[in-house]
């Protein structure tokens, strides 16, 4: 892939990833990513936006030779995250007189992360500009999106914004724009889902901070560019300020049968109440589709076993990560099964204190489900029913 360019002197000179299929050894990635470079030549500087991976560095040194690149005047580093700014150690040795250009935040993560010499630094305020001659960089503070230090750059004369994570979505494609809406918001949902829910509230700021400006193109750090703002700017106002759906996420591991029998009754029995279910077997699940239902759900059921007096640890897990991305449900209740005793309900509870959730009576049984725990499975769904119906999720 060669250097691309997406006006006249803004070239896109990043690296897509078709491979990879973790991120952070952790995430899911089934459709790669890529990390976007963008170089702008003004007709006195020259800047170039993020770096790449460090495993991509080549990548980005073959783009700026391609282009003849001698002299890089501004590094602008919108996020410290090595997949952003991995490459800048090669680039401030490539390029002597470069200046990296970030938060004063930023600036310490990066002395930190890859030991950059200080005097390399120039650090910038919210909202100051930089001029490259006939064009101008501003740039914005947005917190969060995905670590503290985070802004993005907003290049004036030609109304694009760099947003690094923020508006992004781990695809590999060689489309520059989006093409296939329902699959890039799919990949960039999945993306909000991991990395950004747990910030929403600080995300409503950064929305109505990057409302201010008039925007042609936003040009992410990872997957296509947006030609088309309005279309990523309403999915995100829509995952962060919309209500919770009439959707009961039901995360679940059967070790011998009786948690599956429970599962499968109470899914029937939701569903005949009018509430949508989104089912995950743990021991088979991509993770990132639990967190993706996560966004939209009123309701988590976890399904457990009795090992060891506690809940399973594949469930540990799951609750673990519901209660770190901080989703908007608003109940929570618990169904399994033990055989002698323990204490899963109460160890669950205890793991999901930063969901502000009203805890539903959960349904417990004893080896194999008998009609009467069916029955409390069917009053549990009803009552889930009129919860949703009562808050004005349906
Ligand atoms: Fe794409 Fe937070 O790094």
């Amino acid at each position: 892939m060669k250097p691309r360019e997406i006006k006249r002197g803004v070239y896109w000179v990043g690296a897509i990833d078709w491979d990879r299929r973790l991120f952070d050894a952790l995430i899911p990635l089934p459709d790669g990513t890529s990390y976007n470079s963008y170089l702008i030549k003004g007709n006195k500087k020259t800047a170039l936006i993020d770096a790449v991976d460090p495993t991509m560095k080549e990548v980005l040194i073959e783009h700026l030779d391609e282009l003849k690149i001698k002299t890089i005047d501004y590094i602008i580093a919108n996020h410290a995250e090595q997949d952003h700014s991995g490459a800048i150690a090669q680039m401030v040795e490539k390029y002597p007189q470069a200046k990296v250009v970030c938060t004063p935040k930023c600036k310490d993560m990066l002395i930190d992360l890859l030991m950059i010499p200080e005097e390399r630094f120039q650090t910038v305020a919210d909202k100051e500009t930089i001029s490259l001659g006939d064009r101008t960089l501003e740039f914005i503070y947005t917190p969060w999106v995905h670590w503290p230090e985070t802004m993005v750059s907003y290049l004036k004369e030609d109304k694009i914004l760099f947003s690094c994570d923020f508006f992004g979505s781990h695809l590999a494609t060689t489309d520059l724009y989006v093409t296939d809406e329902r699959q890039v918001y799919e990949a960039a949902k999945r993306y909000f889902a991991e990395i950004m829910m747990p910030f929403h509230t600080i995300i409503e700021k950064n929305l109505a901070k990057v409302k201010e400006y008039e925007i042609d193109i936003i040009a992410p750090s990872h997957g296509p560019m947006h030609d088309k703002p309005e279309f990523i700017i309403k999915a995100y106002n829509s995952w962060v300020f919309d209500k919770p759906k009439n959707i009961v996420v039901l995360p679940y591991i059967s070790m011998h049968g009786s948690t599956r029998q429970m599962v499968e009754r109470f899914v029937e029995a939701l569903t005949e109440n009018g509430v949508t279910v989104k089912q995950f077997d743990l021991t088979v699940t991509d993770i990132g589709k639990l967190a993706m239902a996560l966004v939209d759900a009123a309701t988590i059921v976890i399904g457990t076993p009795t090992i060891l007096v506690g809940p399973h640890p594949k469930v540990v897990y799951a609750a673990f990560l519901a209660n770190a991305l901080r989703p908007k449900v608003k109940f929570v209740s618990i169904i399994g099964s033990y055989g002698w005793g323990g204490k899963a309900v109460e160890q669950l509870a205890a793991m999901i204190p930063n969901l502000k959730v009203e805890v539903l009576e959960p349904v417990l049984c004893k080896g194999l489900p008998r009609e009467a725990d069916f029955k409390a499975l069917e009053k549990l769904a009803a009552t889930i029913a009129q919860k949703h119906k009562s808050e004005g999720f349906v």
